[in-house]
């Protein structure tokens, strides 16, 4: 396993769209096993292979979100696609590629997601709360569209500018 660079807003690479992928190959159970890496060294709870500059359709999330513990395997989504969503909820988002960028989205608060496991198998899950909000928000990665779409044009200045003064500073 390796660490991967977090491809940080407003890299352009984020606005780029993944591609499907069609087998599960060595290339593939590396760049997951990355990933996985690399999100847990960063604390975060869901992490979509744009991210680290990979443009395949893959996300991962923490088990925790899920109701597990992190001991469990990684949730892991090989072209994702949401099939329903319902319910109402709001609460604070946050995204790696947006350091310490928390604001609040609102989301449906059950969502069903199909994909492709790492054994290859399609399933379908339903998830609530904040494990459907990841399923939206990484789902809405693979189409190059990001956290700061979702709220409004001032939030959305004010995100911009804290990033750049942060950038700025390194
Ligand atoms: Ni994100």
């Amino acid at each position: 396993m390796a660490l991967r660079d977090i491809v940080i807003f407003p890299d352009p690479r984020l606005r780029e769209i993944s591609q499907p992928v069609e087998t599960i190959d060595e290339e593939i159970r590396t760049l997951v096993s990355d990933m996985q890496e690399t999100m847990y060294y960063n604390e975060g709870a869901g992490l979509a292979a744009v991210q680290v500059g990979a443009h395949r359709c893959i996300f991962i999330a923490d088990p925790v979100l899920a109701g597990g513990t992190r001991e469990d395997p990684t949730l892991v989504y090989i072209n994702p696609e949401i099939l329903d969503s319902e319910g109402d909820q709001v609460g604070d988002e946050g995204c790696l590629s947006f350091p310490g960028i928390f604001v609040p989205v609102p989301r449906p608060s059950k969502v069903t997601i199909r994909a492709m496991g790492m054994d290859g198998e399609t399933f379908e899950q339903t998830g609530e709360g904040i494990l459907a909000r990841a399923f939206l928000h990484e789902t809405e990665h693979l189409n190059g569209q990001l956290l700061i779409d979702k709220v409004g044009r001032l939030k959305a200045q004010f995100i911009k500018r804290k990033l750049k003064r942060a950038a700025d500073k390194k």
